[in-house]
């Protein structure tokens, strides 16, 4: 959530922040603006709304602007006005920064810097910090800080991190020091380019990888000073460290729309392919085993753990559900999913032989990470499954598995959602070959999940027809999903990607529960969603049409190919290829994936920048 993208080098710097910030504007798209240094003064210019307003209102690029900070937000402290919108100066003038994240005592620091004559213009948290720098940067007698200014500079912000309680990732200039630029994190990602003399700074490598594909990852509590000369990174504590450098692991190209007229929709069709990077190399039919190189020396405890415990939030939650399912059926192993949020905040049992496992396509969901510390400092075992590269939640995990999918810019989750389910039915048969299937379940299990991808591809051939159901149906302000088995958290996931993107009311349920309450809600023509392929509960999903049908409800039934014997219960037909009942919510969660984008699109929403939400939920 909220997007931040620094530049330091020798080229204008407002194209490249505007750059920058478009390439984050799925994190956060309800005001947006850049800080520029001009000689020895800040240049501010924000806006509400969309980065493309702020364009509106900038003047041409200075070629003498070659130090700024550029910031895309998602409001928690304040409206999402003009005044709020970052960069934040202090009360000096002097410093400027941009910040994602939430500071959770900032009231408190507000009333001090009040009382020492601090003024603030916002209503929000940011202003603190930048207040607080200022403050200490400017009034620093009797008190232990360097006497050059530069370390002054430096010093201050330092202290100043060191009262923040909450989460930070920041971009912060100072007009003494036109030529320099200080990142540091706490809680929100930052990436820190090296390019050839030049240096961007940004919440995601999407903002990075045009001008440099070699970055750092700044851990938590760390910070980086760059100059023209170059950078040190240090500890908010003043000790000196030293980063591994890392390479971004996908190109320019990946991040384009590619003539898709959204990225939901490209990342939609680009599931086929994705799902063959993510079971690409790990499906070893030869040897009739899984690999998962990432599992490492886990897979002894693993196989030994006698209860998994999944945590997710949104769709990865879905998958994690999935995952439940997989797991118990495949390996025989207790496992339960818990919504992260929740588990934070429990007092969770973990045992010695309990895993922890954690799914997060960005790998930064403040909830999704915090259960994943509550378990570490519990000493169970962690894992994460996540997509993006070196992020906070794959390297606090002790093991894990990548998605491998590629970045996901659409706001609703899509192919993570299916790498996630494959990588979870991947570690269900690895667990079960090393627990009790025979050699001819693995094989068949193995071969199976290999087929999936093709099996997709059948079912992006329906987006016209689905589009046609769409059309007649998206008028309807009610719906409700439902499915039963490995289909049930398939019904909350299509029922949530209605919603997020359309902006319908949707429910997800197990078909059985409807006729204990929500049975009431059928109305005459209501839009009823049933995900009915060939499985063990195949006979009472029928019956659960008939419940709707006799009520008056539309059913949308997404069934087998040459299922004649689902015809009369279907208002409208939906026919994905057949799979094994393990594997099926890969394949029947797409039509509702596309069914979603089409209602989204019909209704005039903008799909990959729904109303309320942001990518990356790095706050609480
Ligand atoms: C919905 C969606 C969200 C995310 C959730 C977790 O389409 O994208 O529900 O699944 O916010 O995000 P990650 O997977 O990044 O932890």
């Amino acid at each position: 959530m909220c997007g931040i993208v620094a530049y330091l080098g020798k080229k204008p710097a407002q194209p490249i922040l505007i750059e920058g910030l478009k390439r984050l504007e799925y994190r956060g798209y309800d005001s947006a603006g850049l800080g520029l240094i001009n000689g020895s003064e800040i240049k501010i210019i924000k806006s509400s709304g969309r980065i493309s307003v702020l364009e509106e209102i900038l003047g041409e690029p200075d070629p003498k602007e070659v130090v700024g900070i550029g910031h895309t937000r998602w409001a928690t402290h304040g409206q999402p006005n003009t005044i709020n919108a970052h960069p934040h100066l202090d009360y000096t003038g002097k410093i400027a920064l941009a910040h994602n994240g939430i500071i959770e005592n900032y009231s408190t620091l507000k009333t001090w810097l009040i009382s020492k004559g601090c003024t603030f213009k916002s209503e929000t948290d940011t202003e603190v910090i930048a207040n607080l720098i200022g403050y200490l940067y400017s009034n620093t007698d009797g008190k232990d800080c360097p006497k050059d200014d530069q370390n002054r500079f430096e010093w201050a912000v330092q202290h100043a991190l060191n009262e923040l309680v909450g989460t930070y990732g920041l971009a912060i200039i100072c007009a003494d020091f036109p030529e320099m630029l200080i990142g540091a994190k706490k809680g929100s990602p930052l990436i820190l380019g090296l390019g050839k003399n030049e240096y961007v700074i940004a919440s995601d490598a999407a903002a990075i990888v045009e001008h440099t594909t070699q970055v750092i990852y700044l851990s938590d509590n760390e910070m980086v000073t760059i100059t023209p000369q170059g950078f040190h990174t240090k500890t908010i504590d003043n000790v000196e460290i030293h980063k591994e450098l890392k390479q971004i692991e996908f190109s320019l190209n990946a991040i384009e729309l590619d003539g898709f007229k959204h990225y939901m929709l490209k990342e939609i069709y680009e599931q086929p392919k994705a799902l063959g990077m993510c079971l690409g190399g790990r499906l070893d039919l030869r040897d009739n085993r899984v690999v998962l190189g990432g599992i490492g020396k886990y897979w002894r405890e693993f196989t030994r753990s006698k209860r998994i415990i999944i945590n997710a939030c949104g769709t990865a939650w879905h998958a994690g559900l999935i995952g439940e399912f997989l797991i118990e059926q495949l390996a025989r192993i207790n496992a339960e999913t818990q919504y992260a949020s929740e588990f934070r905040y429990r007092n969770p049992i973990i045992e010695d032989d309990t895993v922890v496992i954690a799914i997060s396509q960005s790998g930064e969901t403040a909830d999704t990470l915090a259960a994943v510390e509550q378990a570490r400092e519990r000493g169970a075992i962690t894992l994460g499954i996540v997509n993006v590269v070196g992020s906070t939640i794959a390297r606090t995990t002790d093991a894990g598995v990548y998605l491998r999918v590629g970045p996901e810019i659409g706001v609703a989750s899509t192919k993570a959602f299916t790498a996630q389910v494959a990588v979870l039915a991947m570690l269900g048969i690895e667990l079960g070959r090393r627990r009790h299937l025979s050699a001819e379940q693995v094989r068949c299990y193995i071969q199976e999940l290999s087929r999936i991808p093709s099996k997709i591809e059948d079912v992006l051939t329906l987006s016209d027809h689905i589009k046609k159901i769409a059309e007649a149906t998206c008028d309807r302000e009610n719906w409700l999903f439902l499915g039963r088995g490995f289909n049930y958290p398939v019904a909350l996931e299509g029922a949530l990607k209605l919603k997020e993107i359309s902006y319908i009311h949707a429910e997800g349920l197990p078909a059985a529960e409807m006729k204990h309450g929500p049975i009431a809600l059928i109305t005459k023509g209501m839009p009823a969603v049933f995900i009915a392929t060939k499985c063990s509960q195949y006979d009472k999903i029928i019956g659960n049409i008939e419940e709707v049908r006799a009520r008056g409800g539309r059913t949308i039934v997404v069934a087998n190919k040459g299922d004649d014997n689902i015809r009369p219960y279907a208002d409208f037909l939906i026919e994905v290829p057949e799979v094994l009942e393990e594997f099926q919510p890969m394949v029947t969660v797409v039509p509702l994936q596309i069914l979603a984008y089409h209602a989204a699109v019909l209704r005039g929403h903008d799909v990959d920048k729904p109303r309320n939400l942001a990518k990356s939920v790095t706050v609480e």
